[in-house]
């Protein structure tokens, strides 16, 4: 069997082909079902479906970074285990992705405008992430996961409760991002400092604060 190597050429068009299909495409997922084919149909009032879109084009731009983040740590990530792990992880964000984008055509809605603007900014922060090592990177992706399941928690509290379908898909990102905060301390993960923190909670309240309305 031989060997591929990948030059730096090669790591740029794949990041770009990936980038691409994650804003405009259909990046590979893991297959798993849907969990909103498995909840009852809403039938919503049109301000409470406006409301549900609203939330879901916010948790779909947080998978877009997500997307993002994964990439760009996979990028400089030095440890190979480190990078394989952040290789499975971004297939199941990819599911999240597919699950969100689907939710939001069934709600008559489409993506942020902003996606493009936010992926640049995630894949950038991730890439610096994996520079600074990976102790300080899997503690950057399990901060990450922290603060996505506690916004997850919030939005499960706004949304509308008759829209069981996406209910039923946060839900279930919560249980994967939960298990990925696990996975990512388990793998050797550094706890990050106070100011580090506040700081990613500040940036994500921009991401959503403007994805809401566009
Ligand atoms: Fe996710
Ligand atoms: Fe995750």
């Amino acid at each position: 069997m031989t060997t591929r190597y990948y030059t730096s050429v090669d790591d740029l068009l794949i990041n770009l082909d990936q980038a691409i299909r994650t804003l405009f495409g259909q990046p590979a997922t893991t297959g798993r079902p849907n969990p909103a084919t498995a909840a009852p149909p809403a039938e919503l009032p049109l301000e409470e479906q406006r409301l549900a879109a609203r939330l879901m084009r916010v948790n779909h731009a947080g998978e877009v970074c997500a997307q993002a983040l994964y990439q760009g740590q996979a990028l400089t990530a030095r440890l190979t285990t480190v990078r394989d792990r952040m290789e499975r992880a971004t297939v199941e964000e990819n599911d999240h992705l597919a699950w969100c984008e689907a939710r939001l055509q069934e709600l008559d809605s489409q993506p942020s405008v902003l996606n493009p603007l936010f992926y640049a900014g995630a894949f950038t922060v991730g890439a610096l992430a994996g520079v600074a090592g990976d102790r300080w990177s899997l503690g950057f992706v399990a901060e990450t996961e922290h603060q996505v399941v506690e916004h997850l928690n919030a939005h499960l509290e706004r949304l509308p409760s008759a829209d069981q379908p996406s209910r039923a898909i946060l839900e279930q990102m919560k249980e994967d991002e939960a298990r990925h905060a696990a996975n990512a301390m388990a793998a050797g993960g550094g706890r990050l400092p106070l100011p580090v923190r506040v700081l990613m909670k500040g940036v994500s309240k921009v991401m959503t604060e403007t994805t809401y309305w566009v």
